[in-house]
């Protein structure tokens, strides 16, 4: 990031008592610049606790729609309004809504990767880092409806021994990796371990040694012995990796339809520094939700919250 560019955020935040929030997913220069760099859960987190008059959330749509919801009397703003995510996507709320009312007496768990409108008909909002935790705090005879990631939502079944059922959604980018070219890795790197986000395909899953969230992913390279990762998820959390563990090395999983060597998520690299910049500069684009939405949003993510 140009030198200019970063003085400038720095001025704009402290004369604005703005706070930077970045996604793991975010480039570099982003997560660098940030005040705090976190997964969807830790994100949420700050901007329930924080006393900053703006909220920055270099991420996507849902996560600044998260961060209005707890946070009604702040501004919320996002560095490109476009950067929206095809898990979200694949859940409509009037057609989830009525797959709900299809399943009288369910429980409804949604992931946190879905839209205001979503979440006003669930019960509880779980993210990856927390989603067992929370299935895990129901009777095990609870009936469960879980959405939108049918792949988290498999996972999560085969963990708990519960048959939930599932939403048909899918992220884009946790499904492409390519079982193939993850096994040839390994083969060229057999003393590295294979680490996998739960949005990814079963497949996947079944090759891999750890499985979890993009925290809990960072966590385990600390923790573990071996030198080497085959990291299956959005490669932009290699940066925190690598930052956290400079003797070890980070190989990006590939996805199946590209020559390029890893994944990365379209809608979250739509954020740069320079839209960052602007958008603390203009003070737009802003995230508004609807107030009567809002109310009902907020119920399910205060209990996440409050189990967290
Ligand atoms: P985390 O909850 O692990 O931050 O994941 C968010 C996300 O968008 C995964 O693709
Ligand atoms: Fe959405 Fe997938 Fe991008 Fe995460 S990686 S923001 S789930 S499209």
């Amino acid at each position: 990031m140009e030198n200019n560019l970063k003085k400038e955020i720095d001025r704009l935040r402290k004369e604005k008592n703005a706070i930077i929030l970045a996604h793991y997913y975010q480039t570099a220069d982003i997560q660098d610049m940030a005040d705090f760099t976190g997964d969807s859960l830790a994100l949420a987190q700050w901007a329930a606790k924080t006393d900053a008059d703006i909220i920055v959330l270099c991420g996507v749509h849902f996560m600044g729609e998260t961060a209005k919801i707890l946070c009604p009397d702040k501004k919320v703003l996002v560095p490109d309004m476009n950067a929206g995510c095809s898990l979200a996507d694949s859940c409509r709320a009037s057609e989830f809504g009525e797959f709900v009312s299809r399943h009288p007496g369910h429980t409804v768990i949604s992931y946190v990767n879905t839209t205001a409108a979503v979440k006003a008909v669930t019960d509880i909002v779980v993210t990856s880092t927390n989603a067992k935790q929370i299935v895990d705090s129901f009777p095990a005879d609870e009936k469960i409806i879980f959405g939108p990631d049918r792949n988290l939502g498999n996972y999560i079944n085969s963990v708990t021994g519960r048959s939930m059922i599932l939403w048909d959604g899918a992220c884009h980018v946790h499904e492409k990796f390519s079982l193939e070219k993850i096994l040839e890795l390994k083969a060229r790197y057999p003393e590295a371990e294979i680490i996998t986000h739960p949005e990814c395909k079963r497949p996947v899953i079944e090759v891999s040694d750890f499985v979890g969230s993009t925290a809990a992913l960072i966590k385990y390279t600390v923790q573990s012995d071996k030198k080497q990762f085959i990291v299956a998820t959005e490669s932009g959390v290699i940066h925190e990796m690598r930052k956290k563990n400079p003797d070890k090395e980070f190989i990006p999983a590939p996805p199946n339809d590209s020559t390029c060597a890893c994944n990365e998520c379209e809608f979250m690299r739509m954020n740069t520094a320079e839209k960052l910049y602007n958008c603390l500069k203009n003070e737009t684009p802003e995230i508004l939700i609807d107030e009567e939405i809002r109310k009902k949003a907020i119920l399910p993510i205060k209990r996440m919250l409050e189990l967290s």
